[in-house]
């Protein structure tokens, strides 16, 4: 079941619900107006990130980058509802974040969201396959455990679907973090250093299994990472420096 979330408050007049109409049918995924992020650290005020702007249409591979420190980890939290932010705006499919409550964005992330984050964050005492499954079933869907197997299969870890996060390598745990991320079709994939812990070609497999499922589900990526071959598989490139984002042109992969 779904919330027709793009149908705004039926007010017609409310300007973020027109906002939301224009998103959709414009095929805005992220819209990101004029947002800051402030803390308050040990050392006083810390400025995280100044008037970010940007749109994510949708189905693009967006790659993040930036120094360690920048932002991004905190920008990516802020367009999947999971930090809110100081000031300015962010629409997720055509949806105000700031104009919904706690409920209101884990009930919006649960069904248009996937999110793997660098440290896995698996859940230590449920197998592989009860981890894809959790998602699935908080959002109802009588078919959970089928599904979350043909995702393990999806990512080649059929054979360990029993096997408890502890007897799996970090490449395997990336890959079931990837699993549970793609549970529920989400409309978009944020991805948090996917490929940061792990030797090449195991972070080569993820990039791969990353944008087959792009490609099969149209799922708009949005990628922080460190890694050139990833950035260069990407359609954009947005930089934050000390907080500030500019967008530059993706790397070629190849000379010429
Ligand atoms: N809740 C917080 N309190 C204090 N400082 C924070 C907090 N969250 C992030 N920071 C600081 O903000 C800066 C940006 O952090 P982060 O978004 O994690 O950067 P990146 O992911 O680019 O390495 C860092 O200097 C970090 O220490
Ligand atoms: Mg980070």
């Amino acid at each position: 079941m779904r919330v027709d979330h793009e149908q705004g408050t039926g007010s017609g007049v409310d300007p973020s619900a027109r906002l939301a109409v224009n998103d959709s049918a414009n095929n805005i995924m992220i819209r990101v107006e004029d947002l800051g992020k402030q803390v308050v650290s040990p050392e006083g005020p810390l400025v995280i990130l100044t008037a970010v702007d940007f749109r994510i249409g949708r189905g693009e591979r967006v790659a993040v980058v930036g120094a360690s420190g920048s932002g991004k980890s905190t920008l990516l939290g802020l367009l999947a509802g999971l930090d809110a932010p100081s000031s300015g705006r962010v629409w997720l499919a055509g949806v105000d974040l700031g104009a919904l409550d706690e409920d209101g964005r884990a009930l919006l992330r649960a069904e248009r969201v996937g999110f793997v984050f660098q440290s896995f964050q698996l859940l230590p005492g449920l197998t592989a396959l009860e981890n894809v499954m959790l998602p699935l079933e908080l959002a109802g869907q009588a078919d959970a455990r089928r599904q979350a197997f043909e995702l393990l299969e999806r990512v080649g870890l059929g054979a360990r679907a029993r096997h408890y996060p502890a007897q799996l390598s970090g490449g395997e745990q990336q890959r079931v973090a990837i699993a549970r991320a793609f549970a529920g079709n989400p409309d978009v994939l944020f991805a948090d250093e996917p490929t940061g812990n792990l030797d090449q070609k195991t972070g080569h497999r993820i990039v791969e299994l990353l944008f087959a499922l792009n490609r099969e589900q149209g799922t708009t990526l949005v990628l922080v990472t460190h890694d050139t071959e990833l950035a260069a598989y990407c359609d954009r490139v947005l930089e934050l420096d000390d907080g500030r984002l500019s967008e530059r042109p993706p790397a070629r992969t190849a000379g010429g």
